[in-house]
């Protein structure tokens, strides 16, 4: 660097995020030492200090920018305004992607596709984007708990119109998306319903695998965490803490120095989760192990029941697709086994495969040995047996 500073007589741009810890603290020495003008780049705040060093904050738009930005870039592509208010309330597109999707969209692309499409960043390998399917029709929940789910879908459509038309954004200097928590037991429909929200919203759903987000070197996971928030804001994706409760349990008491990062993390979680602008979901099995100053954060609690037998009937009658051959199912009996939706979806795959290796239609004959064996992973039998 001191050569080609000396050479080309340049100044440095030096992107922080690409850099370990450890080289950090040398590139900081050293561009103390180039007497050359440097910026170091880093999405986070106070990523270094020193005597030589100044720091300048670079906010990202609000929603009132990004609406403006939006609109002119639409008005530059000869496209008519007027659609941008709800793309604008979700994309925080660059200036650059702001140009590209309206020139899309002057193509003919339609401009929430054209806004995803330029808005969606690189995730690092800590996460899984899905591109969800499911709709509302796959999901079988009393009305209460689909109500919920729908308002959140509204919370995430309208923030253009709330926020900023109807200015609840004055109230609340903070631009806050939505928290949600699906708790309930296992195989209730809490993931699936995450699917049902990204796809409702025609959002990537990115799911954030924790054992690999948290890091065992102190100030890692916090790292992670604030890459995974900033991509899920850059892209406008739904964000899937599934199994959250191994995060988010109850912060412990100190007892070494382990548990003091522990907390950490959860401490920075809690704090990114309250600013973070998109929506959130984290599903927990365990809804009482959760950390009361977590849940005091939450804006929504979706609890999902398990299914009583009238709910399991329903599993039942929709758990083939329609192209599946089957042979006299009967829903009723089989809803008299206690079963979740997970358990239910299992058996009617396994009994599609066993109907596929006898080049048939499924049979009970197939449903009841898929259901044994079912049953027995949790050391269950059947009623059928
Ligand atoms: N309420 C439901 N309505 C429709 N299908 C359901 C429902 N619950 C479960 N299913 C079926 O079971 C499958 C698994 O459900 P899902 O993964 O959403 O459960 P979960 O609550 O997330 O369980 P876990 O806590 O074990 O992660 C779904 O893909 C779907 O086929
Ligand atoms: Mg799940």
């Amino acid at each position: 660097m001191e050569r080609e500073t000396v050479l080309a007589d340049c100044a440095w741009g030096i992107d922080l995020e690409q850099a370990e810890a450890a080289e950090r603290d040398r590139l900081a020495r050293l561009t103390e030492e180039l007497g050359a003008p440097v910026a170091l780049l880093s999405g986070e705040e106070a990523a270094m200090s020193g005597p030589s060093l100044t720091s300048v904050g670079i906010r990202r738009l609000d929603l009132g920018e990004r609406r403006e930005l939006l609109k002119s870039a639409l008005l530059r592509a000869g496209t008519p305004a007027g659609e941008e208010d709800h793309a604008a309330g979700v994309f925080d597109l660059t200036v650059d992607a702001a140009e590209a999707a309206a020139s899309d969209a002057a193509c003919g692309t339609p401009l929430w596709q054209a806004c995803r499409e330029r808005a969606r960043p690189s995730f690092t390998g800590s996460v899984q984007v899905l591109r969800p399917r499911a709709r509302w029709d796959d999901l079988v929940l009393p009305a209460g708990q689909l109500a919920q789910l729908h308002a959140l879908v509204a919370c995430v459509r309208y923030r253009a119109r709330v926020l900023d038309d109807w200015d609840f954004a004055g109230r609340s200097p903070r631009d806050p998306g939505r928290v949600a928590l699906f708790a309930g037991p296992s195989g209730t429909g809490k993931t699936l319903a995450a699917e049902v929200l990204a796809a409702e919203l025609d959002l990537d759903l990115v799911r954030v695998d924790l054992s690999q987000v948290v890091s065992k070197w102190v100030g890692e996971t916090e790292r992670n965490l604030r890459r995974v928030f900033d991509a899920a804001e850059d892209s406008a994706a739904v964000l899937l803490f599934d199994e959250a409760d191994a995060l988010f349990g109850r912060r412990t008491e100190v007892r070494d120095s382990h548990d003091r990062y522990a907390n950490l993390q959860t401490g920075y979680l809690l704090q990114r989760l309250e600013t973070f602008r998109g929506l959130a979901v984290l599903t927990t099995n365990a809804r009482s192990a959760l950390d009361p100053a977590f849940t005091r954060r939450l804006h929504t609690v979706v609890t999902f029941p398990y299914p009583d037998l009238a709910t399991r009937e329903v599993l039942w009658r929709e758990a083939f697709p329609p192209s599946t051959p089957v042979d006299g199912l009967d829903p009723a009996a089989l809803a008299a086994e206690d079963l979740a939706g997970g358990g239910i979806a299992a058996v009617a795959l396994s009994a599609a495969y066993l109907a596929a290796a006898a080049h048939g239609p499924v049979t009970r004959e197939h449903l009841r040995t898929a259901l044994q064996w079912e049953l027995a992973k949790s050391g269950r039998s059947s009623f059928a047996g």
